[in-house]
């Protein structure tokens, strides 16, 4: 036992951490940041909220909200000479690629590194962290079209601000269609501010573990958050979301799925139905519950695509009836719902998992946090059971 890593032969080495930040429970489905359930988070209150929660410890007041609103904002520009290494990779650059090295050239703008060491350093990277994330991934995204940057406008909310840098022309005119220019609604931004709190953190997960690892070596904190995206792109994670959507399209009709049930049941198939299953959750995930009454609550709003929901709905219907997942609990997991909402806000599968980031960015820096304030941390260095000669 290193104090962070324990070995136990019933299971593969499980993190073992104490943490005050999240706590989920796998048998009844449940999940509280900061004690508060995810349920009411997620309904009353919006992902900035969530965001000064998993720092501070505590809801914001109105005054803090607006106070933390505007540190965001100024926070969310990008250096000139950042935005070159954008150019650097082709067209099709999956935009995680892009996103993950943009975190880690950001560490040569600022020093965190040599000083954070007191709360309003630590809480001062957050913010920056925060900020810009979004602004990268908007700039990734607009790299892969060919079409210029658009910094962030500092009148607009968080997540209206991320959906306008996604969405407008150049110059930040909104698409003009017959009836004038489709401003972005209030409904959408609802949704994806939603979606973002769902993502917000979820305890010691792949991802999570990586940038707590890479916290114990002493660099830079930006690398960590960097490592942790890169971790987060398998499709086994937060990359799931992307081939959700993938594999609705790719089963095409509701008469297709029985056929790749079987598929995902066979031991000798290596088809996995993407969006079902958890390490944790041995009931249904908590935010894929939210997520689909969302989904049934914008359909019409929205337009949601109503083929690709009555194959999610086929699936979700045989599968959680099906002994094979009954046995194994395997219930939809959150990314089973996200594509859905995010492909009716215009979104692209590819910048699926870049909004995992987005949401989840707050998650990682908290736990970095906590990481860096324990003062039993260790440098991470789990044992093995060696097997050889
Ligand atoms: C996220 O950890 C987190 O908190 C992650 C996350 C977060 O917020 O950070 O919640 C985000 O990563 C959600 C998960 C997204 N991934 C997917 O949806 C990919 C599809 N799911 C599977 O790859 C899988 O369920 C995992 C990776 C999520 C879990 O894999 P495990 O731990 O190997 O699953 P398990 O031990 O529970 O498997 C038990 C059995 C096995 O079969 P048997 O060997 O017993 O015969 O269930 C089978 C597995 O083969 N199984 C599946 C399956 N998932 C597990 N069979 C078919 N389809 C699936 N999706």
């Amino acid at each position: 036992d290193t104090g962070m890593f324990t070995y136990d032969p019933g299971y593969t080495s499980t993190a073992s951490c104490t943490s005050q930040i999240t706590f989920i429970d796998g048998t009844k489905g449940e999940l509280r940041y900061r004690g508060i359930p995810i349920e009411e988070l997620a309904t009353e209150h919006c992902y900035l909220e969530t965001c000064y929660l998993l720092l501070k410890g505590m809801l914001p007041s109105k005054e803090s909200l607006q106070d933390f609103d505007l540190e965001l904002r100024h926070r969310a520009f990008l250096h000139e000479g950042l935005t070159k290494l954008f150019n650097a990779f082709p067209d099709n650059a999956h935009p995680m690629a892009t996103l993950s090295a943009a975190v880690t050239a950001l560490a040569s703008f600022y020093d965190d590194h040599l000083n954070v060491s007191n709360e309003e350093e630590y809480q001062e990277m957050a913010r920056r962290l925060i900020a810009k994330i979004p602004t990268i991934a908007a700039f990734a995204y607009r790299h892969s079209l060919g079409i210029p940057f658009i910094q962030p406008d500092i009148d607009l909310s968080f997540t209206k601000n991320f959906l306008t840098m996604m969405r407008a022309y150049p110059g930040g005119k909104m698409h003009l269609g017959p009836k004038g220019h489709e401003e972005i609604k209030e409904v959408e931004v609802r949704a994806l501010d939603t979606i973002f709190t769902l993502h917000a953190d979820h305890e010691q997960n792949a991802s999570t573990t990586v940038v707590r690892g890479v916290a114990s070596t002493g660099a830079h904190p930006y690398v960590a958050i960097s490592s942790g995206i890169s971790a987060l792109w398998g499709r086994a994670h937060g990359g799931a979301n992307e081939s959700v959507i993938a594999q609705l399209e790719m089963i095409g009709s509701v008469e297709n799925v029985k056929k790749y049930i079987a598929k995902a049941k066979d031991p000798n198939d290596p088809f996995r139905l993407m969006g079902f299953g958890h390490r944790v959750y041995k009931n249904f995930d908590p935010r894929a519950k939210i997520l689909k009454t969302l989904q049934d609550e914008l359909k019409e709003e929205l337009h949601l695509d109503s083929r690709l929901m009555e194959i999610a709905g086929e699936i979700e219907e045989i599968a959680l009836s099906d002994e094979y997942f009954i046995s194994r609990n395997l219930y939809p997991n959150i990314d089973f719902y996200t594509g859905i909402i995010l492909t009716a806000l215009k979104i692209p599968k590819t910048m699926f998992t870049p909004i995992f980031v987005i949401g989840r960015t707050v998650g990682w820096i908290t736990q970095w946090i906590e990481f860096k304030k324990d003062p039993t941390s260790k440098i991470a260095r789990p044992r093995q059971l060696y097997t050889g000669e």
